[in-house]
């Protein structure tokens, strides 16, 4: 199928608005569930195909809204896009340096569209492309992007509600350096991954992010004729190159998905297998879980969890990877409100991704916030009723939360939930879950 253009404003799937989750809480869970593939290196890589001179095709790309906004942003670019179910096939033939005014409302919708400024200035020395807006859980800054880019020889003019990059090198080609980041960022560091890939000459990344999509990326990377060694560390080298081929690659199962579900079958203390997942991504998230009173077995790809009946409370902070997921931290506090004991729970990554936590409360949870500090009081029973979802994790914490309820939970929100999990609602349902999507 091919993707249209589509200038409308219409990329969140606003008719969602009037969509809920109804869900008949207490219901034991049993069997396996898909795990899709990741939403946070399928994008990363539809951004890296701007670099390829060939066709580039991704296989196990989930199904989500998204990945549809980013397609969208591509095909502005020039960039041919064919789907056909988790497959994408993009030709980046006749691709052509992208216009702010295009692009404005689609890196708006989307975050991450604003690492294809890597991309773009290594392939057309210049690019004008809107700044990416906060969201609810932080300012989202991009300093350690612009600062990094600098040093590759790039400059920056802020207009009024876009950004003007041009690389002012002699032969308008990027040059390698090194560069130490301030903080471990993941966008930034995919970022100066995808722009050093074809710059001339070396580049370092000091103090680099280290989660599994950033060795996705490279491994694609690598495949299209890249020089990419020390994904996954704190230090990468990028030694550049000309030109970029195509590829077929087929992204990683995604570890914040595989999580979610997890926390399901620890929330309504349910024995379920996840299969294709990779226990090696979830390893800080599986020793929390352990910690609780939960079993695991493993097999290749599947991986099994066993909860106890009773499951205990237990302290947790979220931190860059390897530690435990900022991303997995809503859902997390949904099982520690049903846990016995107390627990805190600390958000380190992010300034303001405790949304959920009135929301929680008002299904009976015990939970005072100082700072991005929670205290969370197990009890025995939340109590089903109507809430709000406000970001894409939180919405799926609630639902979480509504498993495990006395009564019914009206879960709003999924238009955030639709962001980033490929058919949610059936894939509880398929476990057992009395769960439907109404409107
Ligand atoms: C990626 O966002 C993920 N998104 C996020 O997932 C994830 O929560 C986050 O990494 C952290 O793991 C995608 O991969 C598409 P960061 P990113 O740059 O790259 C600060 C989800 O729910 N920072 O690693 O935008 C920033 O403020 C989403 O799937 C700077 O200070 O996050 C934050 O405190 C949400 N300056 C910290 O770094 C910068 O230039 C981590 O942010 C960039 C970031």
């Amino acid at each position: 199928m091919e993707i249209k253009k589509d200038s409308s404003k219409i990329f969140r799937n606003i008719f969602l608005k009037d969509c809920y989750l109804e869900i008949e809480g207490e219901k034991l869970l049993d069997g396996s569930i898909r795990i899709s593939g990741a939403k946070n290196s399928a994008l990363v890589l539809m951004a890296a195909s701007i670099l390829s001179e060939g066709q580039v095709n991704l296989f196990n790309v989930p199904r989500i809204s998204d990945v549809l906004i980013m397609s969208k942003i591509l095909i502005a670019m020039g960039i041919n896009i064919k789907s056909n179910s988790n497959q994408l096939k993009i030709n980046t033939k006749e691709i052509i340096p992208p216009s702010q005014e295009l692009l404005s409302d689609l890196f708006n919708a989307l975050r991450v569209s604003f690492f294809c400024i890597g991309p773009i200035l290594a392939r057309f020395g210049k690019a004008d492309i809107p700044l990416p807006g906060g969201c609810l859980i932080g300012s989202r800054p991009i300093d350690e992007h612009i600062n990094s880019l600098k040093k590759l020889g790039v400059i920056f003019k802020f207009k009024d509600n876009y950004l003007s990059a041009e690389v002012i090198t002699p032969h308008k080609r990027l040059v390698g350096s090194s560069i130490t980041f301030k903080c471990k960022s993941v966008g930034a560091t995919e970022t100066l991954v995808m722009a050093a890939s074809l710059a001339e000459g070396t580049t370092i990344l000091n103090n680099a992010a280290q989660e599994p999509e950033i060795i996705d990326l490279a491994n694609m990377l690598n495949l299209m004729g890249a020089r990419i060694k020390g994904a996954g560390s704190e230090r990468i080298k990028i030694e550049g190159v000309k030109t970029l081929k195509g590829c077929d690659y087929t992204v990683i199962p995604d570890r914040i998905e595989a999580g979610t579900f997890l926390i399901a079958a620890a929330i309504t203390r349910s024995p379920i297998s996840l299969f294709p997942c990779e226990p090696r991504h979830l390893k800080e998230v599986i020793n929390k879980l352990e910690a609780c009173g939960c079993k695991f077995e493993y097999s290749k790809q599947l991986l099994r969890i066993i909860p106890n009946q009773i499951l205990n409370s237990v302290n947790m902070n979220t931190s860059p990877y390897p530690g435990f997921p900022t991303d997995l931290q809503a859902p997390f506090m949904a099982l520690m409100a049903t846990a016995n004991g107390t627990s805190k729970i600390e958000e380190t990554v992010f300034e303001n991704r405790m949304n959920h936590v009135k929301e929680l409360k008002r299904m009976g949870a015990n939970i005072t916030l100082r700072n991005n500090v929670a205290t969370v009081i197990g009890v025995k029973n939340l109590h089903g009723t109507n809430v709000l979802g406000s970001d894409l994790r939180a919405t799926a914490a609630l639902a979480l939360a509504g498993l495990s309820a006395r009564g019914k939970t009206k879960v709003r929100g999924l238009e955030h939930l639709e962001r980033g999990y490929e058919d949610f609602s059936n894939k509880l349902r398929k476990v057992g879950a009395n769960i439907l999507k109404k409107k």
